[in-house]
């Protein structure tokens, strides 16, 4: 049994883990996993203390994908509900459908029960006006360029445009009956446009796993990860007989041939049947984290650099 996931999983990885030991699914390890991730305020990419779109409104994005039966739950631009995963595995579980998004998602969240919560914390409400006014970091300058295609549509000040990048959670476990599950969790794109869903909540895109082959999950640039369906490229890389060092390595070299003036880091990790695991990056010094069930400590171990920067974009 594995459990594994982006570093900043390592608050939920131990709770996966015991549910796992105790004999419980991969999908039940994973869901937990990332409900303590998502009540982390400190973790401003997910959940309750996400940053929030250009008008200061915290929307969630996730997705749970079953690798027994391939079933899968989605949701994207939810608003005050603390746990997405937990949405996207009743819509898996009890619909007919696959993604729900906006006031429908927030339907379905009352209606199963969930709670409302506000989920702006002082520090991200904190932060997203510090980029709103804007400084000289690279994040900042890179978001910037983002927010002013936006400019005039929501009547926004070009000069205080700025912003950062995207975290999310990916969480992948193998339990005891050989079963995967992979989960996504994510405030998306700080400063984003009011409606925009990314990857975390599209399978194929930042989530697939099949039990056959394996599992994979993106975080970083969605668009970049939904136009090159990534974490699908993975698993059908491994279904063609790729390790999951080759079939991570692969799909991260296909995004070299994405033409995107918005290009920025990509990342996935993946995670095979056998339990063998691997995580990628296009950028250095990044880390993801895991467990095994003989394991007493969440342990983290570097990503593998793919440096693609995307050939075609002017330079
Ligand atoms: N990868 C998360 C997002 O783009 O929203």
């Amino acid at each position: 049994m594995v459990i594994i996931g982006s570093s900043n999983a390592r608050v939920g990885l131990k709770a996966g883990m015991d549910l796992l030991r105790a004999g419980q699914s991969a999908v039940d390890a994973v869901e937990a996993a990332i409900l303590l991730v998502e009540s982390n305020p400190d973790d401003h990419s997910v959940g309750f203390g996400g940053l929030p779109n250009m008008l200061g409104e915290v929307e969630l994005d996730a997705s749970i994908m079953d690798g027994d039966t391939l079933a899968a739950g989605a949701v994207g631009g939810v608003r005050g509900f603390e746990h997405p995963i937990s949405i996207a595995r009743r819509v898996m579980t009890d619909l007919p459908h696959s993604l729900l998004v906006g006031p429908g998602a927030e339907r379905f969240a009352r209606e199963c029960g969930f709670a409302e919560v506000n989920l702006l914390t002082d520090e991200a409400r904190r932060i997203y006006e510090t980029g709103i006014r804007g400084d000289s970091s690279e994040e900042s300058r890179y978001a910037s360029k983002i927010l002013k295609v936006m400019v005039g549509r929501l009547a926004l000040d070009p000069n205080r445009a700025s912003g950062k990048d995207t975290g999310t959670v990916n969480v992948a476990a193998l339990d005891r009956n050989g079963h995967l599950a992979m989960g996504v969790s994510t405030s998306g794109f700080a400063w984003k446009y009011p409606g925009r869903v990314g990857d975390s909540a599209v399978i194929g895109a930042g989530n697939y796993c099949d039990d056959r082959y394996g599992a994979a999950a993106c975080t970083g640039r969605g668009e970049m990860a939904i136009r090159a369906a990534t974490a699908h490229s993975v698993v059908m890389h491994m279904r063609a007989g790729l390790s999951p060092e080759e079939a991570g390595a692969r799909a991260m070299e296909e995004l070299d041939h994405l033409v995107d003036p918005f290009w920025s880091a990509m990342n996935c990790v993946v995670l095979a049947p056998d339990g063998r695991h691997a995580a990628f990056s296009t950028v250095p010094d990044t880390s993801y984290v895991f467990m095994t069930d003989t394991s007493e400590d969440v342990r983290q171990a570097p990503r593998r650099l793919v440096p693609v920067k995307g050939s075609r974009n002017p330079a």
